[in-house]
């Protein structure tokens, strides 16, 4: 057990599959794991242990924002050994050079976050991936025959703001999209010296105000879940 969740140790595999709702946890357990076991349901946050062909991965959420995904990977890193998270998310394009549906590899998150500043004096607000999942998903993406975006993303800690449209910020960092959580489990992972990865799926275009459907989210999501497993058997 740790602080925030309940699970044995033992109980959470090397590799870890991290959408932010922890449903969306469920319902890739029930989809694509063998034998999943429920092995942490604290504060609803739930996390799933099983078999993808055969190899052991836990699938689990990280609530929103780099606060709460801050907690989650750095007891599954530090507490339970943890090798490897990815986290799989939905993002806001900020240009209409992406279109809905787009799946991005995140290479640099900048956040106007203060997380990896006041947690590890990390005093750069631009933190890249770690390790080796980022390659892992770009070859797995090459063997389905996925078309991946590599790119900068806003880690934003606000959703709603004044502000209409694209906040000056991310213009100057050049952000192609924002979502919420990367830049925390960047630090997480450069501090403790392990691997992760952030792979988004654009699910609203900023400038013109598309979005995915609530009907299609499900399936819209897919690809996504699909290329995390295959990312997470290279890792
Ligand atoms: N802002 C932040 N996070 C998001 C968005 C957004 O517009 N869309 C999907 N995740």
């Amino acid at each position: 057990m740790s602080v925030h969740i309940s699970a044995k140790k033992g109980e959470i595999a090397p590799v870890v599959l991290m959408p932010g709702d922890p449903l969306r946890a469920k319902y890739m357990a029930d989809n694509f794991l063998q034998d999943a076991k429920l092995v942490s349901q604290t504060r609803n946050i739930l996390y799933y242990t099983g078999n993808y062909k055969d190899k052991a991965i836990t699938i689990g959420a990280s609530g929103m924002g780099c606060p709460s995904i801050g907690i989650y990977s750095y007891e599954l890193y530090n507490e339970y050994n943890v090798e490897c998270i990815v986290r799989i998310g939905t993002c806001g394009a900020y240009t209409t050079g992406l279109r809905l549906f787009d799946l991005i590899n995140v290479e640099r998150a900048f956040s106007e976050s203060t997380y990896a500043l006041h947690a590890f004096g990390y005093k750069s607000d631009h933190l890249y991936h770690e390790g080796n999942a980022y390659a892992a998903i770009n070859d797995a993406a090459a063997t389905l025959g996925l078309k991946m975006q590599a790119g900068a993303i806003h880690s934003s800690d606000v959703f709603y703001r004044s502000e209409e449209g694209i906040p000056d910020i991310a213009y100057k960092n050049d952000c192609v999209a924002v979502e919420m959580e990367a830049f925390a489990l960047f630090a997480n992972a450069k501090y403790l010296k392990k691997s992760a990865a952030t792979l988004l799926t654009v699910s609203d275009i900023i400038p013109t105000h598309e979005q995915i459907s609530a009907d299609e989210r499900e399936k819209a999501l897919l690809p996504m879940m699909q290329l995390a497993l295959e990312s997470a058997m290279r890792i």
